[in-house]
């Protein structure tokens, strides 16, 4: 694995010790710690395994893989490599014993390859089968008595061909911790059951899919690909198309002559099926599109049609890890709805067009509206789902063609607040270090971050250091969500009063002795001020304020004060109030002040919303700041730019997207153009947000679907989703990495880069990008931060983090291990902050405060997600949480329809009562996009005072019941109200107790389904 020590930024490969073991008598170099299976494939020597996987470790629960070592027979998957291991690997003890295991794994699987959608080169039962050339049947096949289970929307559980290795149990265990599935051992035919043996729609399973990437044969498979792999599949057993019977009749037929004949011929058919369906199938890796989260995987297509999604254990972010969205939330790509033909609206109404006129309308009305009002009358908000070389391409269009800094991107709607909080305390406005920090950090302090529905990736991290490896979580939050239901301590401030404990907490730990002081003398500037900044932050004021018990802050500080590691993780719930920045500030300010940025296990870990958030404001698209946060006010490196862009560049200061509004307003902001932005519904507050684009002389809109912000547009351009095209994404611990085209452009769409370069054409420029790579070697060579980047080192799996400055050097997995911060005289910073009343305050009208944000299922509004049938089955429609006790008191129940009235508007939206939130604290999820059900209709335009971010958390209501009966907007069956069961894992040892197991090579007993 190449490694990267903080800012030295240069790759180095992990020197892993060499040593020698000896291999039925023959000397053999392997690396030390390694399992045996792993370290003797390295080896070039074969050691068959069905249960171990390399991201699981070792299960033991399939008996295959039996080694003699020191003369004892062992399972190899369990052995760790050590100098002088002598391991006995083709004895015929050994044999025996795995020759034993795999009948028995036989014996519970029926193998009718040709015809089963796992036969695709990479089944690894049907591998280790004929790798360990296992002749034929010799304990006959019996089916489980079970029915298969089809009640997921996207995957199915097959018990007849599961063969209870446990991968599955483990990745929902240990890897996931979702803590739903286990194998229960005690019935006469084992089986993997879910929860307490329900069906699983009706069980705690997120449709994370993390059990189906590691199933190794049929028995767990997305439904997409079921009946669609192979020419012969819709005959499988598993069929969802009707022929399960036929098939089956098939299948038996094959199964008489295999008693005569063996596996052999049969496994001859199915290794030429599967090497047919390799021409057909295409394997394309890309990067998810959804949070920041980057997991990286391969797509499994066949012409325009998904098969499934398969994550890899190389994938740098995520390994074999995923959501329900990035497994399963794909039905946009081929939507009915996608946008694929330009639009001009003609006399009030939308036509299609072709992208010729497009370019020539825009180019004429931008022209003309520059000419008239000057090029500030145009701003331009690029979009946080597209690719890095898209955002440069856009601030490059604003700034170098039309020529104002009217450009910004929807970082300003969550993330601003966190990267002016980090650029004011340790210089880098981006996460400190890498999700591996996360994991090996001893305490978690997640402040307004649902990080189980938000990044649920990264949040498996966590959860897994705290069941695996002790970690300790404190979370603070309005919400029981997952994290706070699992936290060793959940506190509950009061909304907008994260600032004051914080400030709290750090004043204790200073006045008592425990800063690090070492560290701050040394390497901090600015502690004077910040320690008289905290002094009326005692905890009896804090108490006061923030509704919080002074226990509560004493454990906060104990804990901080045990940990010898702690990383402050935050989201939403801090940056989206009128003082974000300060308050993610607050929390820096404690990290410094503990020692907590710097070394491995530490920091401060803003949850980036977006796939590229990061990277699009990493590229330029921010109203000041060039790719590389370089300022565009500093001449030396204007002057690059406009030699490298043959122009001068404008110094004027530009807007940012709220102030955009309300320039449009003003009347000084005559046309807009937005990429991927459904501004209209996402943006706080609005209706004035929508009325403001009514009074634009001329509107574009570049989107794939036609969103509620294209109804307001003069012109609507088609572009293409991630899977369309090529080019970078940069993820939440500035993870660069390389997503490559899976389907060609739908229609008549076309990938964002194309069109912007198309337009600035159109426009009079003379750009010749012919592929991204092009467009990031331009910006690299420009931009100090990037410089190393090179699509040579991003390729497959590769992955650089920033800053990389050597050509295709990794990058920084942190960023200050050095103690060197990011200013000129490389010491960190403490920033004072104080605190400031919220605004939109609950008084005698307005007396319920609505908190807001997302949902697992869904990604934001919906726009995407909406169009993944199986995640609409799960979630159709918004709603409000609303708790026990104001359910009672304002007589409504689940189901019943209310309406919500902010200052600003009035929503209608059916109630989830629900614990998980509590008093006169209301919670609704954002998922929605009309007007009558979206939460932005209410919220305000009040905005962080530093970075003019929405304060979308900062929002008063009152509840009207307008029906107190109507149907429940969650399913009774909805996972989050089902209980889950936790267990240390597969518990092979049950297995091993039944009366039933002998362990190999001797036989099983007569009637054993084991
Ligand atoms: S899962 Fe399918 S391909 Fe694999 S061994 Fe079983 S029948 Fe054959
Ligand atoms: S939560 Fe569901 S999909 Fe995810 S691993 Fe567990 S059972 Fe499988
Ligand atoms: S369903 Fe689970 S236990 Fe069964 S074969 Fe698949 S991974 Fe193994
Ligand atoms: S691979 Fe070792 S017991 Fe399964």
């Amino acid at each position: 694995m190449a490694q990267t020590s903080g800012n030295q930024e240069t790759q180095m490969d992990d020197v892993a010790e060499r040593i020698e073991i000896t291999v039925d008598g023959r000397a053999v170099e392997v690396e030390t710690g390694q399992l045996l299976p792993d370290a003797l494939e390295a080896a070039g020597l074969y050691l068959p395994h069905l249960c171990y996987h390399p991201s699981l470790g070792p299960l033991q629960t399939c008996d295959t893989c039996f080694v003699e070592v020191d003369g004892n027979l062992v399972r190899g998957c369990g052995v760790t490599v050590k100098p002088g291991l002598e391991v006995g690997l083709d004895t015929d003890t050994a044999e025996r014993a795995r020759r034993e295991g795999i009948d028995r794994v036989v014996s519970n699987h029926d193998l009718y390859c040709s015809v089963c959608d796992n036969n695709n080169g990479n089944c690894d039962v049907h591998n280790t089968v004929r790798d360990m050339q296992v002749p034929g049947q010799r304990y006959e096949f019996r089916g489980k008595p079970y029915e298969k289970d089809y009640s997921n929307p996207f995957y199915i559980y097959d018990p007849d061909q599961c063969i209870l290795c446990g991968r599955c149990v483990e990745a929902c265990q240990n890897l996931q911790v979702n803590e739903t599935l286990s194998i229960d051992w005690d019935r006469d035919r084992p089986r993997v059951i879910w929860d307490d043996d329900v069906a699983i729609e009706d069980s705690s399973c997120v449709s994370c899919g993390h059990c189906v990437t590691v199933c190794p044969c049929n028995a767990l498979m997305e439904k997409t690909a079921i009946g669609r792999m192979g020419p012969m599949t819709a005959l499988s057993p598993q069929s969802l198309s009707g022929y399960r019977e036929l098939g089956r009749a098939a299948i038996d037929l094959v199964k008489t002559a295999e008693h005569t004949t063996g596996f052999g011929p049969i496994f001859a058919v199915s290794e030429v099926d599967a090497a047919m369906r390799e021409t057909e199938l295409k394997r394309t890796k890309t990067v998810c599109t959804y949070c920041g989260v980057g997991c990286s995987f391969e797509m499994w297509t066949r012409g325009r049609e998904l098969l499934k999604v398969q994550p890899q254990p190389e994938a740098p972010a995520n390994g074999v890890s995923t959501c329900i969205k990035g497994k399963f939330g794909w039905g946009h790509i081929n939507s009915e709805h996608r946008l694929t033909k330009p639009l001009i609206r003609d006399n009030g109404a939308f036509r299609e067009a072709e992208w010729d006129e497009a370019y020539a309308l825009i180019a004429r009305r931008f022209g003309e509206i520059r000419g008239e009002s000057g090029p500030d009358s145009l701003a331009f908000i690029a979009s946080s789902k597209c690719t890095n070389e898209e955002a440069y391409l856009m601030q490059k269009l604003a700034r170098a063609v039309i020529g104002t800094n009217n450009i910004d991107n929807c970082s300003r709607y969550c993330q601003a607040p966190a990267t002016e909080s980090l650029w004011r305390t340790v210089g880098f406005g981006a996460d400190t270090g890498s999700i591996a920090d996360l994991e090996a950090a001893e305490l978690l302090l997640i402040v307004g971050s649902n990080t189980a529905e938000s990044h649920p990736v990264i949040a498996t991290r966590m959860k897994r250091a705290a069941k695996l490896h002790g970690q300790k979580h404190i979370v603070a939050d309005l919400r029981v969500n997952e994290m706070a239901e699992r936290a060793d301590l959940h506190i509950r401030p009061e909304p907008g009063t994260d600032l004051i404990w914080l400030n709290a907490v750090a004043k204790y730990i200073l006045d008592n002795g425990h800063a690090d002081m070492d560290f701050i003398n040394d390497h901090v500037d600015c502690f004077e001020d910040y320690r008289d900044s905290l002094a009326k932050f005692t905890f009896e004021f804090a108490a006061e304020r923030t509704g919080l018990s002074q226990d509560e802050l004493q454990a906060i500080a104990d804990n901080i004060i045990a940990a010898k590691t702690v990383c402050g993780v935050w989201a939403m719930g801090v940056t989206q109030h009128t003082m974000g920045a300060d308050t993610a500030t607050a929390l820096c300010n404690l990290l410094v002040l503990t020692g907590n940025v710097e070394r491995f296990g530490t920091g401060g870990y803003p949850m980036r919303g977006h796939n590229n958030v990061q990277g699009t404001s990493d590229f330029g698209c921010m109203p000041d700041r060039l790719p590389g946060y370089d300022f565009i006010t500093d001449d030396g490196i204007r002057r690059q730019y406009e030699q490298a862009w043959g122009v001068d560049l404008t110094t004027r200061k530009g807007l940012n997207n709220h102030e955009m509004v309300n320039t449009i307003h003003d009347g000084d902001l005559r046309s807009l153009y937005v990429i991927g932005e459904d501004m209209g519904i996402v943006d706080s507050d609005a209706l004035h947000v929508q009325s403001a684009f009514e009074k634009l002389d001329f509107f574009v809109v570049q989107d794939i679907f036609f969103t509620r912000t294209c109804e307001f547009a003069d012109v609507v351009l088609p572009a293409s989703p991630s899977v369309e095209k090529e080019g970078t994404f940069t993820n939440t611990e500035r993870r660069i990495q390389r997503l490559y085209e899976v389907f060609p452009p739908l229609g008549d769409s076309r990938p964002d880069w194309r069109i912007i370069t198309e337009l600035a054409n159109a426009l009079g420029a003379d750009w010749r990008y012919d592929h991204p790579s092009e467009i990031m070697a331009e910006s690299t060579s420009l931009c100090d931060l990037m410089s190393g980047v090179t699509y040579e080192r991003l390729a497959g799996f590769g992955s650089q983090q920033w800053p990389v400055r050597e050509k295709g050097a990794s990058g920084a997995e942190r960023l200050y291990n050095d103690s060197t911060f990011h200013f000129k005289d490389g010491n960190a910073r403490f920033h004072p902050v104080d605190w400031t009343e919220p605004t939109d305050q609950v008084d005698a009208e307005y007396d319920l405060h609505l908190n807001n944000g997302r949902l697992l299922e869904h990604f934001h509004e919906g726009n995407l997600t909406d169009e993944t049938p199986g995640i609409v089955f799960k979630i159709s429609q918004a709603f409000v949480e609303v708790s026990p006790d104001l359910a009672a008191e304002r007589g409504v129940q689940p189901g019943s329809i209310v309406r919500l009235v902010s200052r600003r508007g009035a929503i209608k939206v059916a109630v989830e009562v629900t614990d998980r939130v509590s008093g006169h604290q209301l919670y609704m999820p954002m998922h929605g996009r009309a007007n009558s059900e979206a939460i932005n209709v209410l919220t305000s335009f009040e905005a962080d005072k530093d970075t003019d971010t929405p304060a979308y958390k900062e929002l008063a209501v009152r509840m009207e019941v307008l029906s107190a009966d109507g149907t429940p907007p969650l399913k009774a069956n909805n996972q989050r109200n089902q209980p889950r069961h936790p267990t240390s894992g597969v518990e092979v040892g049950r297995k091993w107790d039944r009366d039933d197991y002998r362990r190999p090579p001797k036989p099983r007993p007569t009637g054993s389904g084991l």
